[in-house]
């Protein structure tokens, strides 16, 4: 399990100054944003669950994971009737660039569900899905909430399961019901 409590996530060498101060991160990425350096890239990357998203900029990272375009109005309600959202920025004090998303569903108080996952390819395989996993499930804690539930695609029930997912057995515990 990677700890992402402290605010500052980085390697050996990287000294202070490399780091926001607190003032900075708060005011560009808002409260309980955790700022964090990679080993395999020299950008410093932020995880925030209060900065807003601008809309196109993140229909352009769904689909750079190959999901299908959606209107932008309908995403807008989606995100606004969402529980919680997380998005993963490169930092630049200018222009941060969004490079990961996922949201929540769910009651506020007992259950959520985990929706659109996704780091943007050129990030992927540098651990920043685990870790943006990670930051939403504190973030879920923080609310009080702790049964949460995904649906994976096969392709990736892997990485679920790796972070220390239950999955569900046999699929007899699942209804999906698409309306076409
Ligand atoms: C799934 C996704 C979010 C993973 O992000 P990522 O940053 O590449 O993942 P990480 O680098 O943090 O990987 C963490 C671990 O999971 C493994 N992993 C990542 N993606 C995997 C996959 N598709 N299948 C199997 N294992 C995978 C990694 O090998 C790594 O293993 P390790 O801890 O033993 O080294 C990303 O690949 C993605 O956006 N995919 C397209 C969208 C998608 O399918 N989202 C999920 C919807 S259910």
């Amino acid at each position: 399990m990677i700890n992402i409590g402290s605010k500052k996530i980085g390697m050996p060498g990287w000294r202070n100054e490399n780091f926001l101060s607190d003032e900075t991160l708060k005011n560009i990425y808002g409260e309980h944003a955790i700022q964090h350096f990679n080993q395999n890239n020299p950008s410093l990357f932020v995880f925030s669950n209060s900065k807003p998203f601008d809309l196109i900029e993140l229909e352009q990272l769904l689909q750079a994971v190959g999901w299908g375009r959606r209107p932008l109005r309908r995403v807008k309600r989606a995100l606004d009737n969402s529980l919680l959202k997380v998005g993963l920025w490169q930092h630049d004090s200018k222009f941060p660039r969004l490079i990961g998303f996922a949201r929540c569903t769910g009651d506020g108080v007992i259950d959520a569900t985990i929706w659109d996952v996704a780091i943007n390819p050129v990030y992927q395989g540098y651990g920043l899905g685990k870790l943006l996993m990670t930051y939403l499930m504190k973030s879920l804690k923080r609310k009080g909430i702790s049964r949460v539930t995904l649906f994976a695609d096969s392709d990736v029930i892997t990485f679920y399961r790796k972070q220390g997912w239950n999955l569900e057995p046999n699929g007899k515990k699942c209804a999906f019901w698409y309306s076409n």
